[in-house]
């Protein structure tokens, strides 16, 4: 994975203070306007749930369905949006999780996943870890199993693998560049 986390590096664009001052923005346009850097990115993330043994991709809204749903087709797996509260039509599964101010909800729709299934968790950044943690709840309320969550990156210094920890219950957290 090393020349390719260069190659992905090299096409996040930082843009300081966005969206609020003193916060360092990752911004993936770049990459995946770069078919060569937007392949390299959804071969190595197929080759990863593969490698785990999913049996179907789950994409975060929004960024994570960009990335999850190539991943998805590149695996020869079903794609699964979770969705922010109130997107889905049919009967969901909802989470909410702790924001910076406030919270969230997420949603999934139930009949998408159930025991049996192994899924595979994609997102584009991990920063808190709020949004995947949610996730993971959703996937195991389902009874589905956890394959692991692969984000392209890690933001080290907010903690989030530490706070996922719990919730991956032993299941690999995956990260092509950590900063
Ligand atoms: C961003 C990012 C991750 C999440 C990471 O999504 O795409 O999904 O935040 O943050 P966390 O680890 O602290 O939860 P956001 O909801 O801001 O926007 P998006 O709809 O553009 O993906
Ligand atoms: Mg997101």
């Amino acid at each position: 994975v090393a020349g390719v986390s260069e190659l992905l590096l090299s096409r996040i664009r930082d843009v300081p203070d966005y969206p609020k001052p003193g916060v360092m923005f990752k911004d993936i346009t770049p990459l995946l306007a770069d078919p060569a850097a937007f392949a390299a990115l959804t071969d190595t993330l197929a080759a990863l749930s593969t490698r785990h043994g999913a049996t179907k991709i789950v994409g975060l809204e929004a960024r994570g369905f960009i990335l999850g749903a190539p991943v998805a087709l590149r695996a020869g797996l079903g794609f699964i949006p979770v969705r922010k509260a109130g997107k889905l039509p049919g009967a969901t599964l909802r989470q909410s999780y702790d924001l910076e101010y406030g919270s969230a909800e997420i949603e999934v729709h139930a009949e998408d996943l159930a025991a049996g299934d192994r899924v595979m968790v994609i997102d584009d950044v991990l920063a808190t870890g709020g949004t995947a943690g949610a996730s993971l709840d959703l996937i195991r309320r389902s009874g589905a199993e956890v394959a692991g969550v692969a984000v392209l990156m890690e933001l080290g210094f907010l903690g989030g693998r530490r706070k996922l920890e719990q919730a991956l219950d032993g299941a690999p957290l995956e990260a092509l560049i950590t900063v």
